[in-house]
């Protein structure tokens, strides 16, 4: 069995960022500046966009924090977007999600101008990444396939079984795995919430992306021998013997499922940190408008 160790893949990922970044300000370029808007104080967001700002700091990026409580109003916040999307010093942006109830999540989201989409959320990108164009591809997917790239994990022809159907993972992970190009090739089973044959689909898995964010949710027995084990659950299970009062855990028994498998990844430490890089991958390529000019 192999480890997947997604940190150590990100560490090198951002040192080579930030050679290519220091060279681009040598020949007199702009440095790329990514900013993340944040509403409320929902402690899964605040971590996560702490993360994506010193990120930027180790990639020698520009970055800015907007900040609203959780009461702003949804013109408001679109007011925001509009502002940035028009503002030339920002090369992209995020609104972190999810945001309170009473803002569309997805009016937000359209309102993005899609060349700043260092998400991958806009439909545009969304649609250009499902029929195979140069686009923004969202971030938890991609890490996954720069995971597959970095430890040569064969997906050509594999039956993959995809767990969870969200925007942000499961039906880009599964379009991925699907195209004509490496990683991908695969034949790809997309299982969820109100699939009858899940457990059956998983037994016959050569990989498995488990991204439905129930902890624990694959046992030792859904997994072939031999398989790949992807993990993207990122669940707060309280644990009163941590510092945070919560643990991390995954979508898979870790303990259990790992013995049995070629490679899989660890929570924490195996996608999450590969998330945070492809955004930093996507906010480069914004910058030297590889993608849209
Ligand atoms: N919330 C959970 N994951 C993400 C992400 O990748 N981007 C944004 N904007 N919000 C998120």
């Amino acid at each position: 069995m192999i480890l997947i160790d997604g940190k150590a893949v990100a560490e090198q990922i951002k040192k080579e960022i930030a050679a290519e970044v220091e060279s681009m300000v040598a020949n007199g370029e702009k440095r790329p500046h990514l900013a993340a808007i944040l509403v409320g104080h929902d402690g899964g967001s605040e971590t996560y966009v702490a993360s994506k700002v010193k990120a930027c700091e180790v990639c020698g990026f520009r970055s800015s924090l907007i900040r609203y409580e959780t009461d702003v109003t949804e013109d408001e916040l679109l007011s925001k977007v509009r502002e940035l999307n028009q503002d030339p010093e920002i090369d992209g942006f995020i609104v972190q999600l999810p945001l309170p109830k009473h803002i569309s999540e997805q009016k937000v989201i359209e309102t993005i101008d899609y060349r700043k989409d260092v998400d991958g959320f806009h439909p545009v990108n969304v649609g250009r990444m499902s029929i195979g164009l140069p686009c923004f591809i969202s971030a938890t997917p991609n890490g996954i396939l720069e995971l597959f790239r970095r430890y040569k994990i064969e997906t050509q022809g594999k039956k993959c079984v995809v767990l969870g159907r969200s925007n942000i993972v499961g039906k880009p992970m599964a379009a991925l795995m699907m195209q004509k190009a490496y990683p991908g090739d695969a034949t790809v089973t997309v299982c969820h919430s109100r699939s009858h044959n899940l457990v059956q689909e998983c037994r016959e898995a050569d990989i498995i992306i488990a991204a439905l964010g129930q902890p624990n949710f694959v046992k030792a027995d859904m997994v072939k021998e031999g398989a790949v084990v992807i993990d993207v659950g990122t669940t707060r299970v309280p644990d009163a013997t941590k510092k945070s009062g919560f643990k991390l855990t995954g979508d898979v028994k870790f303990d259990e499922v790992a013995p049995k498998c070629s490679y899989i990844t660890p929570v924490p430490g195996g996608v999450g940190p590969m998330t945070i890089v492809s955004l930093m991958r996507n906010t480069l390529l914004a910058g030297k408008k590889s993608i849209y000019k």
